[in-house]
């Protein structure tokens, strides 16, 4: 029976032992990565390539078998996978804790689709606004809408924080090769922390006469981003005067708010509270993408994540790559016992997609209160960490490879070079396929031993050296590889991994569109603030000790 929010309960432990899945787990741990590898169906079987979406999904490397898979399936399917699916998509209130439908898939939705909240249409609201904000980044861009002096604007100094910053960063960086080349007329920064040096640092060297200050929150409420707005605003009022209000954009879901802050009503972009912050780029929120890298971009981006949707709705458990990416990555957690996941962008301007997935990930099923009221008696979400590639291989790459705990990694990569140099660009996929491999197989000490003997070691050296040269492998990963980085294939993956997130959520029995978890230091800071001078019988001896040395 569905449960009012959308999603019933659903005990995974039980269907973990219905469909045996430990027994899997425990039979492929006998058997080992390695030996899979040797199977005639490894790629046809472990490698998803959904048409028109210019991605390779490669689980090749995953420790997993047929068998094992087909037990993992059964434990969606008493999920209800799909009728999860459509009741997100069909606009339930599905983030039950906040009583809110989740629906930013109508964000990068056509005009046709039919996305409801409450049984009202939001496409027109949707297709209204992206036209306006888009319109809005390219009259900036092309210098139709111009700074109070009536010239250009130069650049941008986008402001917020969590979701309100990771997304528009992230694809805004991402899109740093397509930009190059293409030419940009704005230079974009993006300012989140309370730390006041961060928007001294962005401010550096700026005119407030040729600066576009845009507000993001969407609550317009945000310590951080209120913070960092007032001193914005006052660095243009003390240059600019009355005229300053020209150079300000707001994008929130408290309209009012950025209006009693004096940024025009036409300036203020809103979006409904069906949009979670971290899930809310492909919006408004997107604005800086857009002054970035222009509305044809953003458009783009939009049609990628789109084809993801689609592909997520129709495609059955076998091919569908949202539903491989959770099952792979429970599988792991829960029957591997793996607890953190690695996510290695071999692409330098991917190098704040481990932040974004942090945020996406973490805040959303980082959660041990099931969907019941009751403590969850499994893993949640693990730990997702990361750096580009090849950058890691120098740092935490030694504890991948040799480290106590296995950490499954997920590659990310483009068959096309981002630069120039196409040499340049093979060495670096020939390091991400490398370390993929190395992950897998390893090197055994009798491997070693022969390499250090025909080397012309001494054998009283080899019997001491060669156990720290070995190499156990077994070290899952996936390879995601792109044809081409560009907006569509950024919105596609960023799709995916959103819908991974939907369906961990369900089978782990959490809420994953609500972030009760951030609220107790928010509310804490406050007080201290308020209460530095005052009762210190409220806090810890060692907090009253250290707020009394600051
Ligand atoms: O503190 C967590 C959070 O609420 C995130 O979920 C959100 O993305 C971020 O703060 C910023 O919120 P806002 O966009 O309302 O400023």
């Amino acid at each position: 029976m569905m449960h009012e929010s959308g999603l019933s309960p659903f005990d995974f432990k039980a269907a973990a032992e219905r469909h045996g899945i430990q027994g899997h787990a425990d039979r492929l741990n006998g058997i080992g990565l390695q030996a899979l590898q040797s199977s005639n169906d490894r790629v046809s079987r472990w490698v998803l390539s959904p048409n028109d979406m210019g991605w390779r999904f490669d689980f090749t490397k995953q420790c997993m078998d047929g068998p094992a898979w087909q037990a993992l399936v059964k434990l969606a399917e008493d999920a209800h996978w799909k009728k999860a699916v459509a009741a997100q998509f069909g606009g339930h209130a599905i983030n039950a804790t906040e009583g809110r439908a989740v629906l930013h898939m109508a964000l990068r939705g056509d005009p046709e689709d039919d996305f409801q909240v409450g049984g009202d249409s939001v496409m027109e609201e949707v297709m209204e606004t992206r036209d306006a904000f888009l319109g809005f980044a390219d009259d900036v861009r092309n210098g139709d809408y111009v700074a109070s002096d009536g010239g250009a604007f130069t650049h941008v100094v986008n402001i917020g924080i969590g979701g309100s910053d990771l997304g528009p960063v992230m694809v805004h960086e991402a899109l740093a090769p397509v930009r190059i080349q293409d030419g940009a007329p704005l230079d974009v920064r993006f300012v989140s922390n309370v730390d006041p040096f961060h928007l001294d640092q962005a401010l550096l060297g700026l005119d407030p006469k040729r600066t576009l200050v845009v507000i993001v929150s969407k609550t317009f409420t945000t310590q951080e981003t209120m913070a960092n707005a007032r001193r914005a605003l006052d660095w243009l009022g003390d240059r600019l005067g009355e005229e300053s209000g020209r150079h300000l954009a707001a994008v929130t879901s408290n309209v009012s708010g950025a209006g009693q802050m004096g940024i025009a009503e036409s300036r203020v972009f809103g979006f409904g509270n069906w949009v979670g912050g971290r899930f809310s780029l492909w919006g408004p929120v997107g604005l800086a993408i857009a002054l970035g890298s222009g509305a044809a971009a953003f458009r783009s981006l939009l049609k990628g994540a789109r084809a993801m949707d689609q592909h997520f709705k129709s495609a059955d458990s076998e091919q569908n790559v949202p539903l491989r990416l959770a099952l792979t990555e429970v599988w792991n957690v829960n029957f591997m016992g793996h607890q953190s996941r690695a996510v290695l962008p071999y692409a330098q301007a991917l190098h704040r997609v481990p932040a974004y997935l942090q945020q996406a990930e973490m805040e959303s099923n980082g959660k041990a209160v099931g969907r019941d009221g009751q403590p969850v008696s499994w893993s949640t979400h693990p730990v997702v960490w990361g750096e580009p590639g090849t950058n890691g291989q120098h740092a935490f790459h030694q504890l991948l490879h040799q480290g106590t705990e296995k950490c499954p990694v997920d590659f990310v990569a483009f068959r096309e070079p981002m630069g120039g140099d196409a040499d340049m660009h093979k060495l670096l996929l020939d390091n991400a396929v490398a370390q993929a491999e190395a992950f897998c197989v390893g090197k055994t000490q009798v491997q070693v031993a022969e390499e250090m003997a025909s080397a012309g070691m001494a054998q009283a050296a080899i019997d001491s050296i060669a156990p720290h040269r070995t190499f156990a492998g077994g070290r899952p990963s996936t390879f995601m590889l792109g044809d081409r980085l560009d907006a569509f294939s950024i919105g596609a993956l960023i799709a995916a991994f959103e819908h991974k997130i939907f369906l961990e959520g369900l089978f782990w029995n959490v809420f994953s569109y609500d972030q009760w978890g951030v609220e107790l230091g928010k509310v804490l800071a406050k007080q201290l603030g308020a209460d530095f001078a005052s009762d210190s019988a409220k806090w810890t001896q060692g907090t009253e000790a250290l707020r009394a040395s600051i």
